[in-house]
């Protein structure tokens, strides 16, 4: 069943200069999550921040700490962003062979496990993950930058998806990310979206607009 909707800011937009307090903004504006994207310069273009950030970062907010890895390969990393506070890990359908064992050992630290489909994979690569998947993660752009627009073509893979949970009758989070604004946000919601990831839309304008940023994207 899709859950009221929730907000998980994407740090990646965050002043990288103040990253504490920037969390700590985004947890008193009514962040839900805090979304966290973790880039490697190999299986996305672009190099962002490791598990000893996240650790630094985890005494500034109790809320959820949602970890994006879009690195490759992703299994030898699982442990240190588990230790370092991670409360979901979400790891790339397209990061390695063997998704249902990442799977696994992500489950096995004890933390919320998500897999998460790139624009062109379809969504019946999660045919036999379902059972296993706390988290689906739909990218409406493709994974290495903020500020991107929002590929229309995923509000399908969304609907299809939200179906299969909902028929299937488990509790997985599905959650959307990239290109997600107030207007978007309708559409992914309408699509069965219930956990909206937003980078430049939460972050616009500065601190004093984090609440209301984050508002609008709630509808
Ligand atoms: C992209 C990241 C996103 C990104 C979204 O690879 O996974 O989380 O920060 O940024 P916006 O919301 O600006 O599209
Ligand atoms: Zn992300």
């Amino acid at each position: 069943m899709q859950k009221p909707t929730r907000i998980a800011p994407s740090i990646l937009s965050a002043d990288f200069a103040k990253l504490g307090e920037e969390v700590r903004a985004i947890d008193a504006a009514g962040a839900d999550y805090i979304h966290v994207d973790v880039m490697d310069g190999h299986f996305v273009p672009n190099i962002t921040i490791g598990p000893d950030v996240v650790k630094a970062l985890r005494r500034h907010s109790d809320k959820i700490f949602d970890v994006h890895l879009m690195i490759q390969p992703v299994d030898p990393y699982i442990e240190a962003f588990a230790a370092a506070g991670a409360d979901i890990i979400t790891a790339h359908f397209e990061s390695g062979p063997h998704t249902h064992r990442t799977v696994q050992a992500i489950k096995a630290q004890g933390v919320k496990a998500g897999i998460s489909l790139n624009p062109s994979t379809p969504e019946s690569n999660l045919e036999y993950l379902y059972e296993e998947v706390d988290l689906i993660l739909v990218m409406s752009v493709n994974p290495g930058f903020g500020g991107q627009h929002f590929i229309t073509s995923q509000l399908r893979k969304l609907e299809a998806i939200r179906k299969r949970i909902d028929s299937l009758g488990l509790d997985i989070d599905l959650q959307v990310d990239g290109g997600v604004n107030a207007v978007t946000a309708r559409q992914v919601v309408s699509a069965g979206a219930d956990l909206l990831v937003a980078g430049s839309a939460t972050f616009k304008g500065g601190p004093e607009h984090y609440a209301a940023n984050i508002k609008a994207l709630r509808g």
